[in-house]
Order: C-alpha cells, then sequence, then structure tokens
C-alpha cells in the first residue's frame, strides 16, 4: 500500500479501514442490460457474462472500453456498479412512486430508477456540469416524467409533479413554475407538454451522498493521477471532512423532511468510512426516534463481499462482483406519535 499517498494512507488508518479491502486488480466492469439482451452484449463482446447475483447485469472485462460502443450510443446498456444497483433496489420501487434523487448527476441511479418504473423522478444536484451529464443521461435512454433542479438539496422543496388528464383541474407547466420561483433545469416532455399538479411528499427518496468515493478505487487512481492535491485538501483534511459530514446530514435530513409517512428513504455513499456511513445515520437517527426506523436492506443471499455488522445496514467491500465499496441504509417514515 505504500503507493498511495500518505494523506490517504492516514485517512484509512483514521477510519479503521484496513488497507487489505483493496487487494487484487478487479478483473471486471458491470453493465446493466437497459434495453439490450446478454446475446446483444455478447456480439460485441464474447466474454460477457451474467452477474452471478444480480438479473439484467453483465460483467464484462475491466479493460473493456464502453463509451464508444453502439450499444452504450444507442441507450441499450447503462456502464454501472452492482453496488450502486443494491442502493435503487432497496427502494423497493411501484409504478405508482413519486421518486426523489437528490444527489442524483451524473444520472447513473436514476436511469435505473426510471427502468425500474415510477410514477414521477425528480433529480436535483448542486453542480452545473454534472447535472448537464444527467441531462445527457435522460435524452440517451429517454427517461420519461422527469423533472431536473439544479438545487441545494438542503434546502430542495418541491415536491412531485403529477402529470394528469387535460380533463382535470390541472395547470399547465408555466403556471406550475411560475417565473423566479423554482424551476426544472431540464424535465422530459410530458412534464412540459401535459397539465399536471404539484403536490407535497414523495413516495421514496434517494440520497446517494457526495463523499470521499474512498470505495472506488477507480476513483482514487485517478485522481492520484490527475488533481490529488485538490482533492486531498478539499476532502481529506479535518476541515475538510468536518463540512462534509454536515452535508451528509444536513442532505438526508432535508431528504426524510419531503418523504410521506410509510415512504422509504436510502442513503448510501461509496465510501468506506463509519463515519459518513454508520455514525450519520446514528446521528439522524438519534434525532428522529419518534418518526423514523430503520431496516435492514436486502441482498440477493451469497453475495462474498457483503459486510454483515451489528449495524442495520448493509456494507460491501470493493470486489469484483461488487464493483466497488458502498455503504446503504434503508430508513422508513413512521407516523409522527408526538404530532397526534
Ligand atoms: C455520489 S454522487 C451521486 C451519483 C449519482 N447518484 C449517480 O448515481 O449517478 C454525489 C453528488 O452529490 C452532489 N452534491 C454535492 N453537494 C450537494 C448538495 N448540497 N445538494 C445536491 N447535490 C449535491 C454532487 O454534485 C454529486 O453529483
Amino acid at each position: 500500500m505504500n503507493e498511495w499517498p500518505s494523506a490517504f494512507s492516514a485517512f484509512l488508518a483514521e477510519n479503521d479501514i484496513d488497507p487489505e479491502v483493496y487487494q487484487g486488480q478487479s478483473c471486471f466492469r458491470h453493465v446493466f442490460l437497459f434495453a439490450a439482451l446478454l446475446g446483444d452484449v455478447q456480439e460485441t463482446i464474447p466474454e460477457a457474462q451474467p452477474h452471478p447475483f444480480l438479473k439484467d447485469f453483465v460483467s464484462v472485462p475491466a479493460a473493456q472500453e464502453l463509451a464508444s460502443s453502439s450499444l452504450f450510443k444507442d441507450g441499450q446498456i447503462l456502464p454501472m456498479e452492482p453496488c450502486s444497483a443494491l442502493a435503487v433496489l432497496n427502494l423497493e420501487l411501484t409504478p405508482a412512486a413519486h421518486v426523489l434523487d437528490l444527489c442524483c448527476a451524473p444520472g447513473t441511479k436514476l436511469a435505473l430508477i426510471s427502468k425500474l418504473g415510477a410514477a414521477s423522478i425528480t433529480g436535483v444536484d448542486i453542480a452545473r456540469h454534472r447535472l448537464s451529464a444527467a441531462v445527457s443521461v435522460a435524452k440517451r435512454f429517454h427517461l420519461p416524467r422527469l423533472r431536473l433542479f439544479l438545487a441545494d438539496g438542503r434546502a430542495f422543496n418541491c415536491g412531485p409533479h403529477l402529470i394528469e388528464s387535460p380533463t382535470s383541474n390541472a395547470a399547465p407547466y408555466r403556471e406550475l413554475y411560475p417565473t423566479g420561483g423554482p424551476r426544472p433545469h431540464y424535465c422530459s416532455t410530458a412534464v412540459k407538454r401535459f397539465p399536471g399538479r404539484i403536490f407535497s411528499l414523495y413516495d421514496r427518496v434517494l440520497v446517494d451522498a457526495q463523499c470521499t468515493h474512498d470505495g472506488s478505487i477507480k476513483h482514487v487512481r485517478k485522481m492520484m493521477a490527475a488533481s490529488w492535491s485538490d482533492f486531498d485538501s478539499h476532502h481529506y483534511s479535518n476541515d475538510g471532512l468536518k463540512e462534509l459530514y454536515t452535508l451528509q446530514l444536513g442532505l438526508l435530513e432535508n431528504g426524510f423532511a419531503l418523504l410521506r409517512p410509510g415512504g422509504i428513504l436510502v442513503y448510501s455513499t461509496c465510501s468506506m468510512s463509519k463515519y459518513q456511513g454508520e455514525h450519520i445515520v446514528d446521528q439522524f437517527m438519534d434525532l428522529h426516534r419518534h418518526d423514523a426506523t430503520i431496516e435492514r436492506p436486502n441482498c440477493p443471499d451469497g453475495w462474498p463481499s457483503i459486510v454483515q455488522s451489528d449495524h442495520c445496514s448493509l456494507r460491501l467491500k470493493p470486489s469484483d462482483l461488487s464493483g466497488g465499496g458502498f455503504f446503504i441504509a434503508k430508513i422508513r417514515k413512521t407516523h409522527n406519535n408526538q404530532d397526534k
């Protein structure tokens, strides 16, 4: 491990992360079969094989270039790590669900949510350049009933948009989003074209929070090659980390405020640090004993890189089958007894 910058090694030590979890070069990368079949992928990539634990996921050699393939350009396949998909699967989506993705860019989970089915999807991200990538994903995969907002997820407060028939008393787009108020940065055609209604709370909320990305060794290597000192001073300094924990808790709090009673919120990060996973969720639960319960996330049986702990959450170690290290917590909003 002496190849790592000292700040990263110190970060691992301070966070009780065993450097061994990163051992071994990943042999695979993974794609979700958005519109293609396994055979279509195998025609281009003969080594492609089904992921052993996730339906509609295919593993291809790690060195496989995908961005220039027509399967990708035509929106047939969605490159995505299996651990990320687990976060989305734990939302327990239904076709009637209005879903909020509070840290949505570049839009990978957004695309999977859309494919699995939802009544409407709202994506929010604070970074304009990253939201542009989410717009490209929305266009490439033709994601319907979608709005994307450029906003701070800690303060965002626009409810879901229900598209209605012209015979109801629904309002046109320009009345729903008057100039000067919160307006989508991008929305799919149906949202603009058909009358609708905005109501208050979402059925499902995903908070895939900003984190130190240390679960993704690919990301750490990229940072080492490009702009490690910026990344280091921003993310791994004590001040940077404190700011990050506050951001993560703030995003979780606001996501929860926008969730309806009975609804499910999934909080996830690609960090192996318990300060960004278990501790954030514990702080949140301490403040929400009266209106939240934490449920053990679902995971396909036999997945080898799962770390079971006393904490009611899911941890995945970086591995070939998971793609990266990941943390997932599933929180359900209960009725607030204090309000009764
Ligand atoms: C882990 S990435 C999300 C990845 C995304 N869910 C996906 O699957 O493609 C975290 C995102 O949080 C965004 N972010 C950071 N601070 C934010 C804030 N205050 N409000 C909303 N988004 C924020 C970052 O710009 C970044 O795109």
